[in-house]
């Protein structure tokens, strides 16, 4: 019998960009996801960007524009990455919908009803002049046991004591720069003690949670009341505003995993499918996935809410541990905090598919990524084992096609036929290292009949024109056979396999019965060898964008930097946000009149013009000069420009480096007394003004204006 499914990975927050990291658990749901699909279970895989909280409100303001566009920039370049990590969603929506705020209505009037919110002041630091309250994150000041100075707002560093940012020494708001206020403010709790009995059967029921999770909150939560949660945050912020209290917010960690279910109603309203099919149907199953980081949230708080508001329980959450990279944490000055679009830029996503899928096991064990573990993997496993199987023998069939009949293989296809029980069992139970295992093995017992049989030397030998065929028609079931159980893992392959022997690979019972007498396509290349040079340069890559990003993000101030000072009224981006609408930009006409336009130019004059994206990797003051900056850009790719440019009045250097500007790329060096200039950055205002275009998130060094 067929099973419904509804499948989730934790919704990333729209703060910044996929990483290696991440991928861990997109690979991890993806490669389950495709497995239930191949199987034939009506599946549906829902994620959504994670959209709201201080975080997301601090860094548009640091951009200088509205939450929304940052997070829309930021959802695109996600929903990219996950494309070309052939990460495939049903829907991909964002917790900042209408559909979310809707549903957080419901859960918020359900846990009222239920009588579980409580009212509460609540001190914290504040600082007056970015007109917020302060996370912990955005302080910094003296710890209060052994005085280590500039310590962050939890805990301390010197001497591991934790304490909250108000027992901070002269605490300083890293927004601003201010000395921030103790203020009070109500916020609105969840008695989560209330669910105790509930949650205390649910997490110890054995059938939802790994065993070591189940005793981890045991050990650390059940056996003591549990804490009230608090789930609203005072304006400003960058949410949805509770009803029933105005000025304040729903906490993002309040409306994001109600941001699975929105994004299934998107899906649902796209479809026409019914969202109580698949979040209040007892036919239905939920699976999350999520790191071991925050367990606590959707093992406690969400089923709590669930359960509160009357929707589904999750059938299981899987709990994966996290990446190390050589044995150690990801590291941004080390280059080993690798972006997954500075992977892509080097390397074929199957590889990293592969080899987290033979990492991956049913338990919450973090799993390393060493350098030489992965190339001999890829190399071995992949190019050696695999793609030899149909390298070495679709060719000499590619005129004839397969035999008529299914040849005498020596049982191999009917073994491999029975082990896809075992290899199933290892998917569903999310041990995809047994699953890998499994499959290399029986790729081993291939490759030993395709050597014995040497259908490279039948060649030679008309007399043996059947049995060349008979040997290849066998080797090439045998690798789709294996293409079939691997194709959650490696899609791409599954329908290059599909493409080369006519019979795109859509089902599990593919593996089960073989091809005869059907044509092969001429073999295209698969997959190349993995070069450890393309890893190393993946790792130069990282580095310096870790620079880069470090020395444009060393301005203190930036996050007011067009907040005016006194309090909420800072909060330019939200307050426009909520604004009337064409003319509250207060759009003068002063620039246009004191510079008019230009004589029209045809589109072909234009495109004559080569503008760059660029990102500024050092600068310098000319000192000779009154107006020069000398400026190194990088196009990418290793290519370099040398720019002076006229903005030594406007801008420090040293702001300067990191930042992405906007290059006229094709212009005639021009050799001046300090060294050539071989571009132009380009600026907007007139006279004694310069104010440097940077693109939105997302564009990269080398990228084309058009
Ligand atoms: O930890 C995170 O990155 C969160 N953005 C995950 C949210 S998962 C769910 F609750 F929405
Ligand atoms: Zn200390």
């Amino acid at each position: 019998m067929f099973r419904r499914l509804l499948v989730t990975s934790a919704l990333p927050y729209a703060n910044g960009p996929i990483h290696i990291g991440h991928l861990v658990e997109y690979i991890q749901t993806d490669v389950w996801v495709r497995f239930q699909k191949l199987r034939g279970n009506d599946c549906r895989y829902m994620c959504a960007d994670d959209t709201h909280g201080t975080a997301i409100m601090i860094r548009a303001r640091q951009e200088g524009r509205r939450e929304e566009d940052l997070i829309a920039d930021m959802q695109a370049a996600h929903e990219r990455d996950f494309a070309d990590f052939d990460v495939e969603f049903d829907n991909y929506g964002s917790t900042h919908s209408d559909e979310n705020r809707q549903l957080c209505g419901e859960f918020w009037a359900a846990i009222r009803q239920a009588g579980l919110v409580k009212e509460q002041a609540v001190e914290q630091l504040y600082d007056p002049q970015a007109g917020t309250f302060l996370a912990d994150r955005f302080v910094r000041g003296g710890c209060p046991k052994c005085g280590a100075k500039d310590q962050p707002g939890d805990n301390c560093s010197a001497c591991g004591h934790h304490y909250t940012p108000i027992d901070l020494v002269d605490p300083v708001s890293t927004l601003s720069g201010a000395k921030p206020e103790v203020r009070s403010a109500a916020h609105l709790f969840i008695e989560l003690e209330q669910l105790h009995g509930f949650l205390a059967e649910w997490t110890q029921s054995g059938d939802h949670l790994q065993p070591e999770i189940a005793n981890y909150l045991q050990g650390h939560f059940l056996g003591e009341p549990l804490r009230d949660w608090d789930v609203s945050r005072p304006a400003p912020y960058f949410g949805f505003e509770i009803p029933d209290s105005p000025g304040n917010y729903w906490y993002v960690w309040f409306d994001a995993p109600i941001g699975y279910i929105a994004s299934t109603q998107q899906w649902c309203r796209r479809t026409g499918a019914a969202l109580a099919d698949w979040w209040k149907s007892a036919d239905c199953e939920v699976h999350h996935f999520i790191g071991k980081d925050i367990t606590y949230f959707h093992t406690l708080f969400w089923p709590g809410m669930l359960k509160t508001a009357g929707f589904s329980l999750p059938t299981k959450v899987h709990i994966h541990g996290f990446l190390t990279v050589g044995g150690e944490k990801m590291s941004k000055t080390k280059g080993t905090f690798i972006r997954a679009r500075t992977y892509l830029d080097r390397l074929d996503p199957s590889y990293l598919r592969y080899f987290y899928a033979t990492k991956l096991t049913s338990r919450v064990d973090d799993l390393d990524l060493s350098i030489d573990e992965f190339v001999a993997k890829v190399n071995a496993d992949l190019v050696n084992k695999l793609v030899n199987l149909a390298s070495r023998t679709a060719k000499f069939v590619e005129k004839t096609g397969l035999s008529a009949r299914y040849p005498d293989d020596g049982g191999l296809f009917a073994a491999a036929a029975a082990a896809g029980d075992e290899i199933a069992a290892a998917y569903e139970a999310c041990d995809y290292n047994k699953a890998m295992r499994l499959v290399m093995a029986l790729a081993d017992r291939a490759n030993a009949y395709v050597e014995e049989n040497k259908p490279w030397e039948l060649r030679k030998d008309s007399s043996q024109a059947a049995r060349l065929q008979d040997v290849c028609t066998a080797a090439l079931n045998l690798f789709r056979q294996l293409a079939v159980y691997l194709a959650p893992v490696l899609p791409k392959l599954a329908r290059q396999t599909g493409a080369l022997l006519n019979d795109p690979i859509t089902r599990w019972e593919q593996s089960q019965a073989p091809l005869a007498g059907t044509p092969v396509a001429r073999f295209t290349h698969m997959l190349k060898r993995v070069e450890e040079k393309d890893l190393y340069a993946m790792i130069e890559d990282s580095k310096q964008e870790a620079a880069a990003a470090n020395a444009a993000a060393s301005t203190p101030a930036a996050a007011v930097a067009q907040a005016s000072p006194g309090g909420a009224s800072s909060v330019q981006p939200v307050a426009a946000a909520q604004a009337a609408p064409e003319d509250r930009w207060n759009d003068g006409g002063d620039a246009l009149a004191a510079e008019p336009l230009a004589p029209e130019c045809t589109i072909d004059d234009f495109a004559k013009v080569d503008l760059r994206v660029a990102r500024v990797v050092a600068a310098e003051e000319v000192p000779e000069a009154r107006k020069l900056l000398k400026l190194k850009l990088s196009l990418g790719g290793g290519v370099y420009k040398q720019v002076f440019a006229g903005i030594k009045a406007h801008y420090e250097p040293q702001q300067l480096v990191g930042r992405l500007v906007v290059c006229v790329a094709n212009l005639a060096p021009r050799t001046m007394k300090f060294g050539v200039s071989e571009g132009m950055v380009v600026a907007a205002g007139g006279g004694n003004e310069a104010f440097l275009l940077t693109p939105d998130a997302g564009a990269q060094p080398g990228h084309r204006l058009h």
